[in-house]
């Protein structure tokens, strides 16, 4: 391992995998290491046997859950948005060539008691049983007015500067109730929290467009997933940045990060070899996460805690039309929480599971003490588990931009059901460790430039 590398990759999740994919395709020169012996790390899918081995240790898992090599479960749910930023990072990297996807079948959300399909046109809106028959008018009236808008038609606006009038300005010219807010800000713009309703409306205009355009083009609900699991995305990307040149390096123990006298970045220490980069990109539990320190230096803290439950299920979830796959999400204000619950369900369609079984995953942002009664309200919603695996992982976050010492670390996965947080990650990364912003390239003229 003498040889000097631009970037030393640690850990194969999926934000890592993505910039060393693209960092390869750049004609960076990579060397993307794991401790572990598979792809993935927490974003990988786990097969029956290995699910139950890192929960329950003890218990086989039982015969009637089917064939081993039938089950991929993630252990991090997320979807793909149909026209959002992954799909875009996909395609112009042609790393769709190695994948399947199917589309989900529904999408729900949570409102007084009840779940309900989430409306996405003034079509739809009209139909709801989300609203009253007076909410759904004005519903139907703030969709025509999305739908209509046009940047350079002033008609269109009807007196809304989306780039100075607030969301709550917006909301109030058309009346709609906190509830209504409520789906469209979470279910639909896919907000986290509700700092948004006193910002600029032209960012939830983009989100919402968003979701109705992706919800346009498969038509059941604006998310696909990939055949065989999430853990298949990981794999994709590694095997693009491999055709570029870049070395992988799985089951290697990584014992040191290097750094010289000023705590700049020199390379990684593996037993008795060194190996030499310029940058090193991480995930945290490289940089000492969960320890008080590293090398007498904290390079991450903890920023919360996310709870998940991987529940089995031998039926659909109720009221979903018996799906073969949906999100639900729950917004916060719905159950008095300051953030929101999210369900991710796939079954044998997506090739993750035996037939007639079905993986729900139940997840949000911990809040207190009793992390598996704040999920209570998502759990409710699934009928009878047939068994249930439940994980508290602490969100690390680095302490520093990597921009003076050359050791840019990766936040831990959120508790949302989709990718975009994955993709402004590894925006965020990317403009870190190059100076530049993300420009897609086509891996043709990638290729070409070589
Ligand atoms: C499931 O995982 C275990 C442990 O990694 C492995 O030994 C086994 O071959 C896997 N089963 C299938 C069917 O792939």
């Amino acid at each position: 391992m003498d040889e000097e590398y631009d970037v030393i990759v640690l850990g194969t999740g999926l934000t890592e995998c993505i910039l060393s994919g693209l960092l390869s395709v750049e004609g960076k020169k990579v060397l993307h290491m794991d401790r572990n012996d598979y792809y993935g790390g927490d974003s990988a899918s786990l097969n029956l046997t290995q699910l139950y081995r890192k929960f329950r240790p003890d218990q086989a898992p039982p015969a009637e859950l089917g064939r081993d090599r039938d089950y991929a479960v993630d252990l991090i749910p997320k979807f793909i948005i149909a026209s959002g930023e992954l799909t875009k990072i996909l395609v112009h990297t042609d790393v769709t060539r190695y994948l399947d996807f199917k589309q989900i079948a529904g999408s729900f959300v949570y409102r007084d008691g009840r779940i309900s399909k989430v409306p996405s046109t003034e079509m739809e809106a009209v139909k709801s049983p989300l609203m009253g028959l007076f909410e759904k008018r004005r519903a139907k009236k703030f969709f025509e007015f999305l739908q209509g808008w046009r940047d350079e038609d002033p008609a269109t606006h009807q007196g809304i500067n989306l780039d100075k009038d607030s969301m709550k300005t917006v909301y109030e010219k058309f009346g709609l109730e906190p509830g209504t807010q409520d789906f469209i800000g979470h279910a639909m713009a896919l907000y986290l929290d509700d700092d948004y309703i006193t910002k600029p409306a032209r960012e939830t205009y983009s989100r919402v467009v968003l979701y109705t355009s992706s919800m346009a083009r498969y038509g059941k609900s604006p998310y696909i997933y990939p055949l065989y699991g999430l853990g298949e995305l990981p794999q994709s990307f590694a095997r693009l940045s491999a055709i570029y040149g870049g070395t992988y390096m799985l089951d290697k123990a990584i014992d040191e990060i290097i750094t010289d006298s000023d705590g700049n970045f020199v390379g990684v220490r593996s037993g008795s070899e060194t190996v030499k980069a310029k940058q090193v990109i991480g995930d945290p539990s490289y940089f000492g996460a969960g320890k008080e320190s590293e090398g007498g230096k904290i390079r991450v803290v903890e920023d919360g805690k996310v709870v998940r439950a991987i529940c089995i299920l031998k039926h659909p979830i109720p009221g979903t039309d018996d799906s073969d796959s949906v999100q639900i999400i729950i917004p916060q204000n719905q159950v008095n929480r300051r953030n929101d619950i999210y369900i991710a369900m796939v079954s044998s369609t997506h090739n993750v599971c035996a037939k007639d079984v079905y993986v729900a995953i139940v997840s949000t942002i911990v809040e207190t003490d009793k992390p598996e009664l704040e999920i209570a309200p998502g759990l409710q919603l699934l009928g009878p588990i047939y068994d249930k695996f439940v994980s508290v992982s602490p969100l690390y976050t680095p302490v520093s931009s990597g921009e003076r010492d050359n050791i840019f670390i990766t936040r831990s996965y959120d508790a949302t059901s989709h990718f975009e947080t994955v993709v402004e990650e590894v925006q965020d990364v990317w403009q870190r460790v190059t100076g530049e912003e993300l420009k897609l390239k086509k891996r043709e003229e990638a290729s070409a430039d070589k």
